[in-house]
């Protein structure tokens, strides 16, 4: 079985809708920085192999790091996907995984970057927005865009409902795209 990391540091609802759909094809683990994450939860309620690398205990974001490193080389997955992880993968890390780390954002990049894209799209008041999987490469949002879809916001639509949309769009997407990657890495070999 090919081997799925996820990284998460917070509610881990994309976690969770890449386990249900993708579990039985692929080895799935779970990192988390946050000893808070509810990723967390899901994982120890799903039963999937989760990691806590507490980014707390670490004096210096280098040290934290290394340590992440050292856990992902002696793993060997063979996709990384980050789900919601809130921390910049520095660039070694990028440049060992080169390929084979995926990111999905909320909002159709290059627009609405960042934290918080969903909010920083309705205050704008983009009439479409939606959602990005992409490979990671050293810049914050950047690299390579593997799909995008897109979400109409109307009139009546509030932040919570088109959180609500988008959530939904991207539980769909991100298991989608990532057994994609996957089978054509694995093509490729
Ligand atoms: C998702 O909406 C994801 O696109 C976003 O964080 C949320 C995590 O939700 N990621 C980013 O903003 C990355 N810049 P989840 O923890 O419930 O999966």
């Amino acid at each position: 079985k090919k081997k799925l990391i996820v990284l998460a540091s917070g509610n881990g609802s994309n976690f969770e809708a890449i386990v249900r759909k993708l579990r039985n094809r692929y080895e799935i683990k779970l990192i988390s920085e946050n000893r808070d994450a509810y990723a967390l939860q899901r994982a120890i309620k799903l039963n999937i192999d989760y990691e806590l690398i507490n980014y707390k205990y670490f004096r210096e974001r280098e040290s934290y790091n290394k340590k992440l490193f050292e856990y992902l080389k002696k793993e060997e997955p063979d996709l990384i996907a980050l789900a919601g992880y809130m921390k910049i993968l520095p660039e070694y890390i990028v440049e060992y995984f080169s390929g084979r780390i995926l990111n999905i954002h909320p909002s159709l990049l290059p627009a609405f970057k960042g934290l918080n894209a969903i909010k920083q799209a309705f205050e704008y008041g983009v009439k479409y927005t939606g959602v990005t999987v992409h490979y990671v490469n050293n810049e914050l949002d950047g690299g390579k865009i593997i799909t995008q879809e897109v979400v109409k916001i109307e009139p009546e639509d509030t932040l919570e409902t088109l959180e609500e949309k988008i959530h939904k769009l991207e539980h769909r997407l991100y298991p989608k795209v990532i057994d994609k990657v996957i089978r054509r890495l694995t093509i490729s070999i």
